[in-house]
């Protein structure tokens, strides 16, 4: 799932953006679609969506939120129509367009107020709302109310531990990738390599060496995690902390590279061996003059 953010107000909260992606994600994840799609969320102001809301709904005030789904479900909800979801599908975007949400930065705020939660938590309320209405659901009817309700539930609750995720240290980052030192399958060198990946989008994968008895075929920690993150279509990764058992685990050359692939500026490393004090390093310090995706024309 990819979110496309965008807001010109200077009054938006910082960070919003992969925690509504992340809102939006998980929206997908409780609905149980498959196919990958994306949808735009755009943070404006109360004029503006006032003069949307009477030129597309002929409806004459400001509201919170809007959404225009770009699929017409006529039975049931996304999952029900994944065909449908498919025939939207954008070759630039490598996924399928839901559609469009506009949402009302003071309207949020002062629905914030109103309920005694924060602003974020009511945007991600927002977010969720417009993401099953994208997705079929709607609340003409008190049973379609409960069950959009229950839909929006769901997805906050999936939400819940991601977002502390999204507040993961250093420190907690690294204690993560100790946690994971047992779970190294390693019977030919006897040193345990545990890796824990942060991805810009919040999401926290771990890893550990998996050796073989044809040592070649050997994966290390950092690769591994790799392979966990982008299966689940992560692709941004901000910081990984690597734990040797018995030294500290500077990442290889081919994992340094592998992760160069996915990095986003500023990449940190954070490196120790079990139950030392750790150290970090910017990917780009280990890995200078590399070859990237930017040298064959390629974006990720
Ligand atoms: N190893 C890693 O997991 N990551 C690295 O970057 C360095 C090496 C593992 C591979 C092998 O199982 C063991 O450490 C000894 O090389």
């Amino acid at each position: 799932m990819i979110l496309e953010y965008s807001t010109e107000r200077g009054d938006a909260p910082e960070g919003l953006a992969p925690l509504l992606e992340a809102t939006a994600r998980a929206c997908v994840e409780a609905e149980g679609l498959t196919v990958p799609v994306y949808a735009s969320l755009q943070l404006i102001g109360d004029e503006e969506i006032h003069v949307v809301n009477r030129e597309t709904r002929g409806v004459d005030r400001p509201t919170d939120v809007l959404s225009f789904p770009t699929v017409s479900y006529p039975q049931g909800t996304a999952r029900d129509n994944e065909r449908r979801v498919r025939r939207e599908y954008d070759p630039e975007m490598g996924a399928s367009c839901l559609g469009d949400i506009l949402v009302s930065l003071p309207r949020a705020r002062a629905q914030a107020e109103e309920y005694g939660h924060t602003l974020k938590r009511e945007l991600c309320y927002l977010t969720a709302h417009a993401m099953f209405h994208l997705m079929g659901y709607d609340h003409e009817t008190e049973e379609e109310r409960a069950c959009m309700r229950a839909m929006e539930e769901k997805a906050l609750r999936l939400l819940a531990p991601r977002e502390e995720e999204m507040l993961m240290d250093d420190q907690a980052l690294y204690d993560l990738a100790c946690s994971m030192q047992d779970r190294s399958y390693c019977p030919y060198s006897n040193f345990h390599v545990s890796a824990a990946l942060l991805c810009e989008d919040g999401r926290v994968f771990t890893g550990v060496n998996i050796e073989n008895s044809s040592y070649g075929a050997t994966i290390c920690a950092e690769r591994a995690a790799v392979c966990a993150a982008v299966t689940q279509g992560a692709r941004r990764f901000t910081k990984i902390a690597i734990v040797g058992s018995t030294a500290d685990a500077w990442p290889c050359g081919i994992c340094r590279q592998v992760l160069a692939e996915f990095a986003a500026p500023g990449m940190e490393v954070i490196v120790g061996t079990a139950g030392k004090p750790w150290r970090k390093a910017l990917l780009r310090d280990l890995l200078p003059e590399y070859f990237g995706p930017g040298d064959l024309g390629v974006e990720v």
